[in-house]
C-alpha cells in the first residue's frame, strides 16, 4: 500500500557563495532616507538590509551561467555568443529575428521609433512606465484596454491581465486600424501586481487583430511566470510544460521586447525579437546608432552567453515553481496577518495596498511613497512606490495622473533571498501596519521630466 507523505517545496538549488548584508540602526536609517529625499531609489544599497526594490537585474546567476561568462567571445562582430543567443531565442520563443539590446527599454525605444507615427494609438493591457514613455516620445498615445478587474486590488480574477475585447474593438472603430500600429501585450502585467493573461484571451486578441491587420508586440519580460500561472490555473494546460506554454504565447504575437534582467536570470541584457523581415531590417540598422553593432547591441559577449543559458533555466518547472512559490509564501503570510495586498498574489512581488494601509492620507500626499519610506525606516527593507508618483503627469495638461492602484511593491529577486528573509519582511510590514496612523504624507520638492519616480525628492508634509 502506498503511503502519502507531505513534502514542502524547497529551492531547487543549494548555495555556493554568499554576499553579506548589513543591518543598520534606526538613527542610521533616518539619516539615510532623509538624504535620499524619501525616495528608496536614491538610497545607497549599503544602507539596505533586504533589497526588494526590484526583481530587475538582481537575480543570482547559476554556476552554469558563471561558467558561461568564461566562454565570452568579445569579438566586435559575429561573436559566437550572439549565435548561441539567436539560436536560443528562436528555439525557446520561436521568433524569427533577434536584435540584442542592453536592456528592455532600448528595445522599446527601437520598436516605438520604427512602428509608431505621430497621432497613433497604442492599446495595451495596462501601461508600463518605460514602454509608455517611448510610445509617447515617438508621437503615439497609449490606451489602456485591460479588464476593469485589474484596477481593483480586491478582485480575485485569475487572469487580471486579460484584455477587455470590447475596449479593443471600440478603439479600432473609433480611430481606425490605420492609426493602431500594434497592440502592446505584456505577459504578467507589472503595474497590475504581476497578474497573468490567459491563452484563451490572447487567442481572442489575435483573432481581432488579424481581422484588422494589426500587429501584436509582446512585452515578454516575465513570460515564464505568466506561463506558470497558465499551467496552474487555465483549464486544459495542466499537462503542458511551461516551456511549451511560453512558446505558444509567443506564437500568438508578431514580435517582442524583452528585459532579460527579470525572467531570464541575468544582471544586464535584453532584446527585440521580430518576425517581420522589413521591421527587422530597420531595427538592425537602428540598433547600430543607439546600442552597438547588431551582433552585440550593447551587451558583452559573456553577457549574451549568460543570457542564453538563463533563458533555458527560466522555463524549468522546478525553478519557476520555487520562484513564484517564494512570492506566494510572503503574500500568504501577509494575508494571514491581515495586511491589505493585491489579490491574487502576483508572480514577481507582493503589492501592498497603500490606500487601505494609510487611509488618512489623500492621494496627493503620496501614500505609497510614504509607506515605502516608513518600511525602510522600520527595518531597512527597501520597497518601491507604484502609485501616483510612478504614474507621472498627463502630457497635455501637465496634471498628475491619479491611478486607481496606489501600491508599494515588495519585489522578490530570483534565487537571492531565503524564507527567513521573507519572514523578516512580513514582520516589518506588520509593524508598520500596526502603527500606520503615525505615518505622515510626503510632497514633491524636486521632480525630473521623465520617469519621475526614479529621481524625485520629497519631504514630509
Ligand atoms: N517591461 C516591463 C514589464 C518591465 O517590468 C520593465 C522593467 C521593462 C519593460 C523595462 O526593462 O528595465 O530592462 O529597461 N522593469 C523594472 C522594474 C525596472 O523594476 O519593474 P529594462
Amino acid at each position: 500500500m502506498s503511503e502519502k507523505r507531505k513534502r514542502s517545496w524547497a529551492e531547487p538549488y543549494k548555495i555556493k557563495m554568499v554576499e553579506p548584508v548589513r543591518m543598520t540602526t534606526p538613527d542610521e536609517r533616518k539619516q539615510a532616507i532623509e538624504e535620499a529625499g524619501y525616495n528608496t531609489f536614491l538610497l545607497r544599497s549599503r544602507d539596505v538590509y533586504i533589497d526588494l526594490l526590484t526583481d530587475s537585474g538582481t537575480s543570482a546567476m547559476s554556476d552554469r551561467q558563471w561558467a558561461g561568462l568564461m566562454m565570452g567571445d568579445e569579438s566586435y562582430a559575429g561573436s559566437d555568443n550572439f549565435y548561441h543567443l539567436e539560436e536560443t531565442v528562436r528555439g525557446y520563443y520561436g521568433y524569427k529575428h533577434l536584435v540584442p539590446t542592453h536592456q528592455g527599454r532600448a528595445a522599446e525605444h527601437i520598436i516605438s521609433k520604427i512602428m509608431i507615427k505621430k497621432g497613433d494609438i497604442i492599446p495595451g493591457n495596462m501601461y508600463f512606465t518605460t514602454t509608455k514613455v517611448h510610445q509617447e516620445l515617438a508621437g503615439g498615445t497609449f490606451a489602456d484596454i485591460i479588464i476593469d478587474e485589474a484596477h481593483d486590488p480586491e478582485n480575485e480574477h485569475p487572469f487580471k491581465a486579460n484584455v477587455d475585447l470590447n475596449k479593443l474593438e471600440d478603439l479600432i472603430k473609433k480611430y481606425g486600424a490605420e492609426r493602431i500600429p500594434y497592440v502592446s501585450i505584456a505577459t504578467t502585467v507589472n503595474m497590475a501586481g504581476g497578474q497573468p493573461i490567459s491563452l484563451e484571451n490572447l487567442k481572442a486578441v489575435r483573432k481581432i487583430t488579424n481581422k484588422h491587420g494589426i500587429k501584436i508586440i509582446h512585452d515578454m519580460t516575465r513570460v515564464a511566470e505568466n506561463a506558470y500561472f497558465i499551467k496552474e490555473r487555465e483549464p486544459g494546460y495542466a499537462e503542458m510544460s511551461v516551456k511549451d506554454i511560453v512558446k505558444e504565447i509567443c506564437s500568438l504575437t508578431d514580435g517582442a521586447t524583452m528585459s532579460a534582467k527579470k525572467d531570464a536570470l541575468v544582471n544586464i541584457g535584453g532584446f527585440l525579437a521580430i518576425n517581420d523581415d522589413e521591421v527587422f531590417d530597420k531595427a538592425r540598422n537602428m540598433v547600430v546608432i543607439y546600442e552597438g553593432l547588431h551582433t552585440y547591441g550593447g551587451m558583452a559577449g559573456r553577457d549574451m552567453e549568460a543570457l542564453a543559458i538563463g533563458i533555458k533555466e527560466s522555463v524549468e518547472f522546478d525553478h519557476i515553481r520555487a520562484r513564484v512559490g517564494q512570492v506566494l509564501y510572503l503574500g500568504n503570510k501577509l494575508l494571514e496577518m491581515g495586511i491589505p495586498i493585491v489579490k491574487p498574489i502576483g508572480s514577481h512581488g507582493v503589492f501592498l495596498d497603500a490606500k487601505k494601509i494609510l487611509p488618512h492620507l489623500k492621494q496627493d500626499e503620496l501614500p505609497a511613497q510614504s509607506l515605502a519610506a516608513a518600511i525602510y525606516l522600520d527595518s531597512g527593507v527597501r520597497a518601491m512606490e507604484r502609485g501616483v508618483v510612478s504614474a507621472g503627469r498627463e502630457p497635455k495638461t501637465g496634471k498628475h495622473n491619479y491611478p486607481k492602484l496606489e501600491l508599494v511593491r515588495l519585489t522578490i529577486p530570483r534565487r537571492v533571498y531565503t524564507q527567513a528573509h521573507m519572514d523578516v519582511v512580513a514582520e516589518s510590514v506588520e509593524a508598520v501596519h500596526r502603527s500606520s496612523s503615525d505615518v505622515t504624507g510626503l510632497k514633491f520638492v524636486y521632480e525630473p521630466t521623465y520617469l519621475r519616480f526614479f529621481q524625485s525628492r520629497f519631504e514630509p508634509v
